[in-house]
């Protein structure tokens, strides 16, 4: 086939990933069909209002008036498209292991509607071998060739939440298809959309790609966190070494310690390749322990906060305590797998009084309780301890400081407060 564009394109999944993906395509002048299997999300989409930060509500509007954005959860407008891009969630199931059940499902429901000349792209991120070993030979029982008949790649979704620098139109694209054939039908489908294009080998070095990106930021934050629990114990702030230390113009990058790690990507990604690794018998170490780190930070936080309150002669146990910001980073309302919630946790257990404060976030339920989010610009002086989880920039941390008795950072937003109120912040 020797196709130079596409026309119709289907996109599974209107999460985080997908949403953005299809809108894009859209705005290229693609047909473009998002499926969603949640018919609340694709009711909502119906009326007009997105359920996704950086998408506004006002876009998805203009989007279903062309006539050219249609969203379903029904599969059967796949029989008249040309490409399909699966966005769907690659969690962690209930023993830590890659759950690829939503990939399965998404595969199995495109098969009846696999049709010549038909491309496939997998965008979930997943362990190396998915799409070969578990994708193509669910698209085989008809009896098509791929790479002759039919198209199947994978390319990984490089997309930040809450980043305003980069997105899709900026960030390379990287691709590798099951045969040179798949990767080059894969590339004149991102053409539409992305500037830059990074072919690979194949699909399992692709998936290998997206792995080593979010490896590398899981082991960097896990070295950064242990650098600031070393540096506690010294006596040392973490921030201002940080800080003197990005300023070599080589052969440095900056991450940050923090709470904990959150969020649908880093903890989780990772997992999937030592998981992979483990079937063939090799521990993957850095992994491992880059994982043991960062899942203690909540733990140590809390015991930061006991050793606050212990300062001024009070116990977790009796205190009133403010969290500020529950998402997983700044910003955004995502809370999926935010140390927040384990912190939040933790307290409750000690017998903590627990508050938060989100402008992302209006209610929260943890260990079955439902919390409301309390108006940071009221009387803060009534907690015995405010501890900052996440910097949000529209938070007045100055103000924060000045109403509140005492402070725990762990984010470091405070730094430009007057030195005057530094005295009652105490940083990670
Ligand atoms: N969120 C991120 O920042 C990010 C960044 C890069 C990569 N990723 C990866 O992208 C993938 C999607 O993540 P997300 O954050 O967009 O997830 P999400 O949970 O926000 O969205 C996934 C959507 O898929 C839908 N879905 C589930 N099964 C389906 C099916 N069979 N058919 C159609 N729709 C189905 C769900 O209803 C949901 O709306 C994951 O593999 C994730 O690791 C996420």
């Amino acid at each position: 086939m020797n196709r130079n564009s596409f026309q119709k394109v289907a996109v599974l999944g209107l999460g985080y990933v997908g949403l953005p993906l299809a809108l894009e395509f859209h705005n290229h002048d693609l047909e473009v069909w998002g499926i969603d299997t949640d018919i609340n999300r694709i009711n909502q989409l119906k009326s007009g209002t997105s359920y996704i930060d950086d998408v506004p509500s006002e876009i998805v509007k203009k989007a279903l008036a062309t006539n050219r954005f249609f969203v379903t959860n029904e599969y059967n407008a796949l029989s008249k498209i040309d490409a399909v891009c699966i966005c769907v969630p690659t969690p962690l199931n209930k023993i830590q292991e890659p759950d690829l059940s939503f990939i399965i499902q998404a595969v199995d429901a495109i098969e009846p509607y696999l049709h010549k000349d038909m491309l496939i792209v997998l965008e979930s991120t997943t362990y190396p071998g998915t799409t070969e070993e578990v994708v193509l030979p669910r698209l085989l029982k008809k009896g098509l060739q791929v790479g002759k008949d039919f198209y199947l790649a994978f390319s990984p979704e490089r997309y930040d939440p809450g980043n305003k620098q980069f997105n899709i139109r900026n960030t390379p694209k990287v691709i590798g298809g099951i045969t040179p054939a798949c990767t080059q039908q894969a590339e004149k489908l991102y053409k539409h959309i992305v500037p830059k294009i990074v072919p690979v080998s194949n699909a399992r070095t692709a998936e290998m790609v997206k792995l080593l990106e979010n490896t590398f930021r899981a082991v960097n934050i896990a070295l950064v966190n242990e650098m600031a629990m070393m540096c506690d114990t010294l006596g040392i702030d973490i921030w201002e070494v940080i800080d003197s230390a990005k300023t070599k113009p080589f052969g440095f990058m900056p991450f940050y310690p923090g709470p904990g790690l959150g969020g649908h990507c880093i903890p989780v990604d990772p997992v999937y390749l030592s998981w992979k690794m483990k079937t063939l018998n090799y521990t993957a170490r850095f992994i491992e322990l880059a994982r043991t780190i960062n899942s203690a930070m909540p733990r140590y936080v809390v015991e930061k906060m006991a050793d606050t309150l212990n300062e001024k002669k009070k116990s977790i146990q009796g205190s009133k305590i403010l969290i500020v910001g529950v998402t997983y980073k700044k910003d955004i309302s995502d809370i999926r797998e935010s140390p927040a919630l384990d912190i939040i946790s933790l307290l409750m257990k000690k017998g903590a009084e627990v508050y938060y404060s989100d402008p992302y976030v209006i209610q929260l339920e943890v260990e079955e309780k439902i919390l409301q989010s309390y108006q940071i610009n009221k009387d803060l002086s009534q907690f015995d301890l405010v501890t900052i989880i996440t910097d949000h920039s529209t938070y007045n941390y100055e103000e924060i400081v000045t109403k509140a008795s005492l402070v725990l950072d762990t984010r470091n937003a405070t730094k430009n407060i007057p030195p005057s109120l530094k005295e009652k912040v105490i940083k990670l």
